[in-house]
């Protein structure tokens, strides 16, 4: 095959109609056939230009729509401010709306439509990676990219819509209820499976921006990795890696790669190690706002994930005590070993789905939270005190049940047997939360 600059796959682009149909006088490229998948440069240095339309064909089972502006102005009302979802280095992502009617065969469907800005640091390259990867891989954790449109200037994807936006929003922002265990440990999972797929692929993939922000989770958690824009082939034949210009996120890249720019799979897996951390810690993996020692989230952590004594400083304080110890320091090992110092020491993603997989089975995370409300209180110089009998029980509780949620602001309530009780409203509540969280 001869190779031609992708440059020229632009200017297909640039020439295209407002209808989205092409003016290329050029005779079509003849369209491989192979059912392999298609590599980054295999389509982004070959041939003739490629129409949009011939790189939705040349894509193996990829089924990607072309759309035109137009039809994604109609889908997102016009790209209206009520539609909008949020913004990242891509550009704006706004909601919208398809069906069969736009396209014979689309399913009915909401979807998520991400704009390039025209004046953001990324542009076609980051477009066309995340059209020729997501437009081929097809599993159950990767985001499902329905189609998109290359018109004039404009770059657009459209993605299956994720009903519970990203784990970043979930983990960091207080809007939103935090996580229980168990769907912590399900994102871990469906993520950690995410990437195996994408390292064990016949023609292997380097994802290198694996981040909170980019796991999205659709109305059952199900984590779906998004953003194939700095995605990689991997190394090929005899190669030990793939040497690049450094790119990814602070916080997540691994040391290795931000000092040499040699990609191997396991760069994803430190990468996997910062959010396995930030799950179990609630923390970011860079945090301005904390102590000069905590700013860092692995540089604090990490001491601490390997000694069972010292890890519940390290878990969110958001889970109340609510966690499989032994789970958790499952994880924390897991955490550990993907964090390695040393590339080579540390797992493959597959080693870590069966590492993960079965702590979804424990069963022994605390029932909580209890909720004490002092029987006993006697007002003192205007300061409310427990009796000393209440205390004490409170206390051999505390004992009994370590990681249960008996805190200081926590409440037991006392029958009027003078039986300790747990609120049934926040038993109600603890499963309603958890059938919420897809658990
Ligand atoms: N398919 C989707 N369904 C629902 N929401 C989505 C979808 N894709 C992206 N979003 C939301 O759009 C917003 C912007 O996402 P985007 O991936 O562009 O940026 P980011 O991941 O926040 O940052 P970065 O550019 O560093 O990747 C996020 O809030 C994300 O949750
Ligand atoms: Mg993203």
């Amino acid at each position: 095959m001869s190779r031609h600059s992708w440059r020229s796959f632009i200017t297909s682009c640039w020439r295209s109609t407002k209808e989205g149909s092409v003016t290329e006088t050029k005779k079509p490229r003849p369209i491989p056939k192979s059912p392999q998948r298609m590599s980054y440069y295999d389509i982004s240095s070959s041939g003739t230009p490629l129409s949009p339309e011939d790189l939705s064909l040349s894509l193996p089972g990829s089924n990607l729509h072309v759309f035109t502006l137009a039809e994604l102005k109609a889908v997102t009302r016009n790209f209206s401010t009520t539609n909008f979802i949020g913004s990242g280095g891509f550009g704006p992502v706004f909601k919208g709306y398809v069906d069969d009617k736009l396209r014979p065969g689309l399913k009915a469907q909401h979807v998520a439509v991400k704009s390039l800005d025209l004046e953001g640091l990324q542009g076609h390259r980051e477009w066309l990676a995340e059209v020729i990867f997501l437009g081929q891989l097809r599993h159950p954790h990767l985001a499902k990219l329905i189609g998109y449109c290359c018109e004039d200037e404009h770059r657009m994807l459209v993605y299956e819509y994720m009903a519970r936006g990203s784990l970043e929003n979930h983990l960091f922002k207080r809007l939103l209820a935090s996580l229980p265990w168990s769907t912590r440990i399900k994102i871990a999972v469906g993520a950690a499976k995410g990437l195996a797929f994408l390292h064990e692929a016949e023609k292997p993939v380097i994802y290198r921006d694996f981040k909170a922000s980019n796991i999205l989770l659709d109305s059952d958690y199900t984590a779906k990795l998004s953003d194939f824009g700095l995605a990689k082939d991997g190394p090929q034949g005899e190669e030990t890696h793939v040497t690049t210009r450094v790119m990814g996120t602070r916080g997540y890249a691994a040391p290795e790669y931000l000092l040499t720019g040699h990609l191997t799979a396991k760069s994803d897996v430190y990468s996997f190690g910062v959010v396995l951390l930030e799950l179990l810690s609630g923390r970011r993996s860079v945090d301005k706002n904390r102590s000069n020692r905590e700013k860092n989230l692995v540089e604090w952590a990490r001491p601490q994930l390997n000694n069972p004594q010292k890890l519940s400083r390290v878990m969110d304080r958001n889970l109340e005590g609510q966690y499989s110890t032994k789970g958790a320091q499952k994880a924390a090992a897991v955490a550990y070993k993907c964090l390695n110092l040393n590339p080579k020491k540390r797992p493959d993603m597959r080693a870590v789905v069966e590492t993960l997989e079965p702590l979804l089975e424990m069963n022994d995370v605390p029932i909580g939270p209890f909720v004490y409300t002092a029987p006993a209180e006697t007002e003192n110089d205007g300061r409310k005190e427990m009796d000393v009998k209440t205390a004490a029980k409170v206390n051999g509780l505390k004992q009994r049940v370590p990681n249960s949620a008996v805190r200081s602001e926590a409440t037991i309530h006392m029958d009027s047997k003078g039986l300790y009780r747990n609120s049934p409203r926040h038993h109600q509540s603890s499963r309603r939360q958890n059938r919420e969280h897809g658990v």
